[in-house]
């Protein structure tokens, strides 16, 4: 049976027979993790496998997913095959990301057929950008799936999971209801690790012409003050000292401005700045970050956020796309390299030691030598300590899909090749630049060799030293001794 389906951008209310929803929200508001009420024992105590794709705020939505069903007796497992409910938390943002899903979940039919002769549970779910672009396209190419669910319905997970147990058949929910969302999660969240996501702004109204986001996410939602900062509280209270705000144009993040001492804008309005003070105040937050940022919305308050508050950490990831005017014109960027690289300045005043990353798509439709010539000096010109570098590649039903003069792929390839070797140098150059330096690392986790704890500089370099358990959670200051491929070597330091 196919049940009621939503397509994008389509408001539909699922009438819910049972009041599940509710019942969660209201245990979610309760103090954390209380036992669930009784009346919910068709999906309790299960196990669930989540495999998270593509950005931040995926891994952020799978924490939300996992914490939700936490409250059902919910264990999370880290294979397929030991899970009763798998859920695939999908991104749109590379080519082939349909087929791949699609391909996933062929590696999950023997599974699923296996447990149904067996007469057990193996529920599919489908969540993220996939589910969102593809809707009820993945339920009818893939009739193992169970239920679709967009990144803005995801507070629905447990109501759509009590009517498949009781109802077999598919269920598709891609509303776009981001208000509702945060809402119904409520701010209590589970215990942390030292660094953890917190979304405070969705969706994008920017529609670069390149992009799926704006038709994946929707609109740009921001959440209200108090929402942000009752969460951070109990991430704080859970174990975090780092907090990473999150948002697909994180600082296009507004609210109307909430308490006096923190200067509003002209309209009254709070921006990503003013939100970073005012969560500066917090007690026991150590590190905040965000991303990720847009140009555009890149105002001379958040600038001076990095000059004036201590806890925003002397690290930001800013895509620039190209350098070449003609090229950020046709991608709707909105900013030419030269506003690009005045950031850059006014950044680097405010903070010296700022380290910069960004996104750069090479070969996007028109794009000649000269204009990717132009995106490796603006590289040069800039020198980032790490940066992501993509072929572009067609997002069906996007502008620049249907663009006629697109770039041949073996040009790309070279173009490309050549972008990358330049970044990989300026990041072995940052990072060998810290050799020697004693840098404040906040440990997060274990390393591969016993004895051996993980952690991140200011810059967001992965820091591995010899700690004992015990400085998990704490900052400490770590000598930088030497280089791993993709992480700092170092030594605790004497306080
Ligand atoms: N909101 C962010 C980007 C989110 S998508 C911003 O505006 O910068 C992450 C990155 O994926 C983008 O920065 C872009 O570099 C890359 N990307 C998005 N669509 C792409 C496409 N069609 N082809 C190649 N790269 C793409
Ligand atoms: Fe996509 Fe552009 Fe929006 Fe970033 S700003 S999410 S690249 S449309
Ligand atoms: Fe991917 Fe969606 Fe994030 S397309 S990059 S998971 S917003």
């Amino acid at each position: 049976m196919q049940r009621t389906s939503g397509h994008i951008g389509e408001r539909r209310r699922l009438a819910s027979p049972y009041p599940l929803g509710i019942v969660a929200a209201q245990a979610l508001r309760r103090r954390r993790f209380q036992p669930p009420p009784s009346q919910l024992a068709e999906i309790m105590a299960k196990s669930v496998y989540i495999r998270t794709y593509g950005c931040q705020m995926n891994a952020y939505d799978s924490a939300r997913m996992a914490e939700q069903l936490g409250l059902y007796d919910y264990r999370e497992v880290d294979e397929p095959e030991a899970a009763d409910l798998v859920i695939l938390n999908t991104c749109h943002i590379r080519e082939k990301a349909a087929e791949k899903l699609y391909s996933d979940l062929g590696r999950l039919r023997p599974l699923k057929r296996e447990r149904e002769e067996a007469g057990r549970d193996f529920v599919v779910a489908v969540a993220g950008c996939v589910a969102q672009a593809e809707g009820d396209g993945v339920a009818a190419r893939a009739d193992l799936v169970d239920l679709v669910i967009g990144p803005q319905a995801i507070h629905r997970l447990p109501e759509m999971l009590a009517r498949n147990a009781r109802a077999r058949g598919q269920e598709i929910d891609v509303d776009f209801a981001p208000v509702e969302k945060f809402d119904r999660l409520g701010p209590e969240r589970a215990p942390s690790a030292p660094s953890a996501f917190l979304t405070i702004q969705e969706g994008c109204d920017k529609f670069c012409t390149f992009c799926v986001v704006p038709y994946t996410r929707g609109a740009e939602v921001s959440r209200p003050i108090a929402a942000i900062e009752a969460e951070a509280r109990s991430l704080i209270e859970g174990g975090a000292r780092e907090i990473t705000l999150l948002g697909q144009n994180v600082n296009a993040w507004r609210a109307p401005a909430a308490t006096r001492g923190i200067r509003a804008n002209r309209d009254g309005s709070w921006g990503l700045g003013q939100l970073c003070r005012h969560l500066a105040r917090l007690d026991r937050l150590e590190r905040l970050r965000f991303t990720t940022s847009h140009p555009r919305d890149m105002d001379d308050d958040l600038i001076d956020a990095f000059a004036s508050v201590e806890v925003l950490m002397p690290f930001l990831h800013l895509p620039a796309q190209s350098g070449s005017d003609a090229v950020l014109a046709a991608m709707n960027r909105g900013h030419t390299s030269k506003h690009y690289l005045g950031l850059v300045a006014r950044l680097r005043a405010a903070r010296p030691d700022i380290a910069l990353s960004s996104d750069f798509i090479i070969g996007f439709p028109t794009e000649t030598v000269s204009d990717y010539r132009a995106t490796l000096g603006l590289v040069e010109e800039v020198g980032f300590a790490a940066a992501y570098s993509f072929k572009y590649s067609r997002r069906p039903g996007t502008p620049a899909a249907a663009a006629p003069k697109q770039v041949p792929e073996d040009e790309k390839d070279r173009r490309l090749a050549d972008l990358q070797s330049l970044i990989e140098r300026q990041r072995k150059a940052f990072n060998a630049r810290q050799i020697g330096r004693a840098l404040p690392v906040l440990f997060e986790k274990a390393g591969r060799h016993a004895g051996q704890l993980v952690g991140r500089s200011p810059y967001l370099q992965s820091v591995h030293a010899e700690a004992p358990d015990s400085m998990l959670g704490r900052i400490a200051p770590v000598t930088i001794v030497g280089l791993t491929p993709n992480a700092l070597a170092g030594r605790l330091a004497a306080a």
